[in-house]
């Protein structure tokens, strides 16, 4: 349907004071996302971009979401329905749909839906309620006889009788603006927490004798706006189900999913297993077929189609198809693992590229090196990046081919060119030609009859 003009107000001026932390309580993070960034891409379904109410200091508000939402300063806490006062001032359109920033459970089709039925209803004033089973401290909606709107009223409030109503405020409004104008102007902070409400205007709506609409959420609501760390939990644990269940849909296994944190943006391809105790974060995007986990955590990497990751850390590195990784590596960012490559057991790889079916099988450090294809890595060998005075790390060069036999240390900046081989236990300190044999640690010595004549005290 065509909508009339609507203005957005999100509410997200308030400390947050039971949150007991020094980070805004609508920037805490569920999933790698700020609680208000739920409501704000949740209200994007709607045109026009929001107005968000923020405190004093807003400087975080605005790193987060730069200038896709417009900012009004509550400069001081007198409550939802002062938060409102303030925000008014950069609303011109006929209506205003207000919403609470702290809850980032009601999806773009709960918004529109109430938006639609309340418009399509010639609304002056309307709430959406939804029923809970433990409503808690929620403000209940308290209604005359006849089904309308009565008023709104504060847990805290609210008379014995009052809290056995279950139908409570999800804190979502519309509102036309003219008339808010008027009832925020009238609102009196008449309560036990001597703060100005929002939740009047509906009862003074009322009694002007306006439409005042009261629409009921379809679905299941669990719960209302985060204001305790319990509830960031809650919240988080109810939008993870979320996430897994689009996984589900997308094709993907996830073995025991309450083990499991799978961030909201992560994107994992069809066939894919994720196994217990896995943590895939961030932007990270999984190809199909692949093996994660147990016990993979998973940061900002990108894995190819096939590819396998036990019980590793990987943070801002690509995986390309079919590699192995794992058990127990740690691959840093600016890490790339070419097609069918493997980073075996006890590997940290850092800011590297491995060339397609190259190896690094076992107990190595790899830093600020370019490997080709085919090259196999001995096991236990160091690249010496680092010469403890130059900021720049130094740089180790080896070409396709190459093998480097176990227990090496190569002193960058430092080549090994094509098809070349260095021996065991090699310290590498200069480049080595193509093709050659580098040999580079000490020549073995045999003291025949030593330990005879040691101990009979020659
Ligand atoms: C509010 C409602 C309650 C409803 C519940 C739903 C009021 C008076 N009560 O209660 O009926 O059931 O939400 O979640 O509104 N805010 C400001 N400035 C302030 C105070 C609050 O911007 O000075 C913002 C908060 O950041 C929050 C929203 O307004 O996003 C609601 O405030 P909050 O303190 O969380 O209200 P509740 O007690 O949860
Ligand atoms: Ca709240």
């Amino acid at each position: 349907m065509s909508l009339a003009s609507v203005d957005i107000l999100i509410l997200a001026g308030g400390l947050g004071t039971r949150m007991k932390s020094a980070t805004p309580k609508v920037l805490h993070d569920i999933l790698g996302h700020p609680i208000l960034w739920y409501v704000v891409e949740a209200l994007k379904s709607i045109d026009g971009r929001p107005i968000v109410v923020t405190p004093a200091e807003n400087e975080a508000f605005r790193s987060e979401f730069g200038d896709q939402v417009r900012y009004v300063v509550q400069p001081e806490q007198h409550g939802s329905g002062h938060a409102v006062r303030c925000g008014m001032e950069a609303v011109s359109a006929e209506y205003v749909l207000v919403c609470n920033g702290d809850d980032p459970l009601p999806s773009a089709d709960d918004y529109r839906e109430f938006l639609e039925e309340s418009l399509t209803r010639g609304a002056d004033a309307a709430v959406l309620a939804a029923s809970l089973t433990s409503p808690g401290q929620l403000g209940r909606v308290l209604r005359n006889p006849d089904g309308t709107l009565s008023r709104i009223v504060e847990a805290r409030d609210a008379r014995p009788e009052e809290l056995e109503v279950h139908e409570i405020n999800t804190g979502i409004y519309l509102f036309r603006a003219t008339d808010l104008r008027g009832w925020v102007a009238r609102m009196e902070p008449e309560n036990t927490q001597r703060e100005y409400y929002i939740t009047d205007c509906l009862a003074m709506a009322a009694q002007d004798g306006k439409t005042v609409y009261c629409h009921t959420a379809h679905g299941r609501w669990e719960m209302a706006g985060i204001n305790e760390r319990g509830e960031l939990a809650s919240a988080a644990a109810i939008l993870q189900q979320r996430k897994l269940d689009s996984l589900y849909r997308d094709g993907v296994t996830v073995d025991m999913p309450a083990t499991v944190r799978i961030d909201w943006d992560v994107v994992v391809g069809r066939d894919t297993e994720i196994r217990q105790g896995s943590c895939l974060r961030g932007g990270t995007v999984v190809g199909s077929s692949c093996i994660i986990g147990p016990h993979t955590t998973l940061v900002n990497a990108n894995v190819g189609d096939g590819a396998t990751i036990l019980a590793s850390h990987v943070e801002g590195a690509v995986i390309n198809s079919n590699s192995v990784v794992g058990p127990f590596s740690y691959l840093r960012p600016g890490t790339v693992a070419g097609d069918h490559s493997k980073i075996g057991a006890f590997c940290e790889v850092k800011a590297s590229l491995l060339g397609a079916g190259s190896k690094i099988p076992h107990l190595s450090y790899i830093g600020d090196a370019s490997i080709g294809e085919n090259v196999n890595i001995g096991a236990g060998t160091i690249t010496c990046n680092y010469d403890g005075f130059s900021h720049e790390k130094h740089r180790t060069v080896i070409e396709k081919d190459v093998f480097i036999g176990a227990n090496n240390n190569l002193v960058a900046p430092v080549t090994i060119h094509e098809g070349a081989y260095t021996a065991t236990g090699s310290t590498i300190t200069h480049d080595v030609p193509p093709k050659a044999l580098a040999i580079a640690r000490a020549v073995q010595v045999d003291k025949e009859g030593w330990v005879r004549r040691k101990k009979s005290g020659q």
